[in-house]
């Protein structure tokens, strides 16, 4: 039975057999192939899957650091944690917070998170604390309350979250049985998953479980994108709020894991992510939010600089990061509202077009 990440590769984590492990059977998320993106890639028989993060139990990628963090946090007898969020990390730190029983804190840009991310905070009991600025502000002040006060940070600065999310890496590998893909395509915030990302693919080579490395390719939003860049955004902007970021925590270690793995870190439109938002969703029947689809946008503008087709057969793996109905609203934004008939066999038929 599958027993969430820590049990499956506990020897890759810093758990003891005395570690209480707090999980919700996260991890084990599907590696789908994509066989529309697929054609999309200009290069020789390219093979493009998708690692759908967001049928973790909280709905996104956070909860394979988050299972770690708080059973760490249990281990060291805290009673209390804290995050700055986007609204993902939130969401995940206050379910396992209220399955570990420990209080948890989380502050949230006002009015910057997404609808379904709050009410999963909201539901769990967390103390949601909205501030009137942008997340980077709201872990200024996070950093602040932990170097003074005695409860637990759990942002990805918490070297436990980055150690739990480096085993999407390991799924990927076992899942492509044993093989390791050419390239790595991720979306960047604050940068912690592409450094957990990057560390699990370098362990699982070093234990001989693979025989090479991919290259990482990681995609910020144009109006968040301060590694492209070079320099600190102080306004960031896009509608993929979940990586409206303007001074990444981990900003060193992705620059490190673009670097090491020959890579890139590149920025994506809104309109673009917003184009693979909805491809993904009517072509591929996958309903991701908007900022996961940066990964997919990221690798589709690459592939029209005929950058995949340096590579024979390739195998292009996109992380989707958080699932659609996070973002409700959005989904709704990007459609047609429903067309309303009178209650009427004749009508209805009418306008299915019998
Ligand atoms: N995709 C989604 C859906 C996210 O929620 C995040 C980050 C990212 C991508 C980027 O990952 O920060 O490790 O580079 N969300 C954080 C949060 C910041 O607070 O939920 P990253």
């Amino acid at each position: 039975m599958w027993k969430g990440v820590i049990d499956k590769y506990k020897d890759f984590l810093p758990v003891t057999g005395s570690t209480p492990i707090i999980t919700l059977n996260e991890g084990n998320t599907p590696l789908i192939y994509a066989p529309h993106l697929s054609k999309c890639i200009d290069a020789v028989t390219p093979e493009l899957f998708l690692k759908y993060e967001g049928l973790n139990p909280t709905g996104s990628f956070k909860d394979r650091g988050m299972t770690l963090a708080i059973s760490k946090a249990i281990e060291e007898k805290s009673n209390a944690v804290i995050c700055a969020s986007t609204g993902n990390t939130s969401a995940s730190a206050a379910s396992y917070s209220a399955r570990a029983k420990i209080k948890c804190v989380v502050l949230i840009p006002k009015g910057a998170i997404a609808l379904g991310k709050l009410a999963q905070a909201l539901i769990h009991g967390a103390q949601v604390i909205a501030v009137d600025g942008n997340f980077d502000d709201a872990l200024n002040l996070v950093k602040e309350i932990t170097d003074k006060y005695p409860i637990k940070l759990v942002n990805s600065i918490n070297p436990y979250r980055i150690e739990g999310q480096k085993t999407g890496a390991f799924e990927i590998c076992d899942q492509l049985e044993g093989k390791h893909p050419d390239f790595h395509a991720i979306p960047v915030g604050n940068a912690g998953n592409i450094t957990a990302y990057w560390k699990g693919y370098k362990e699982y080579r070093e234990k001989g479980l693979i025989t090479g490395l991919p290259k990482m390719l990681g995609f910020q939003a144009e109006g968040a994108a301060p590694i492209v860049r070079g320099k600190v955004v102080k306004n960031p902007k896009t509608i993929a709020t979940a990586i409206r970021i303007g001074n990444p925590a981990s900003w060193k270690k992705a620059e490190l894991a673009r670097d090491e793995s020959g890579g890139l870190i590149d920025m994506v439109s809104d309109k673009e992510i917003l184009d693979a938002y909805k491809m993904l969703a009517d072509r591929e029947g996958v309903f991701v939010e908007p900022a996961s689809s940066a990964s997919v946008a990221g690798v589709l503008k690459l592939s029209k600089t005929g950058y995949f087709k340096k590579v024979h057969n390739p195998k292009i793996v996109c992380v989707l990061t958080g699932h659609g109905l996070k973002d409700p609203d959005r989904a709704i934004k990007s459609v047609k509202e429903p067309k309303v008939v009178p209650t009427n066999l004749q009508s209805v038929l009418k306008e299915i077009g019998y």
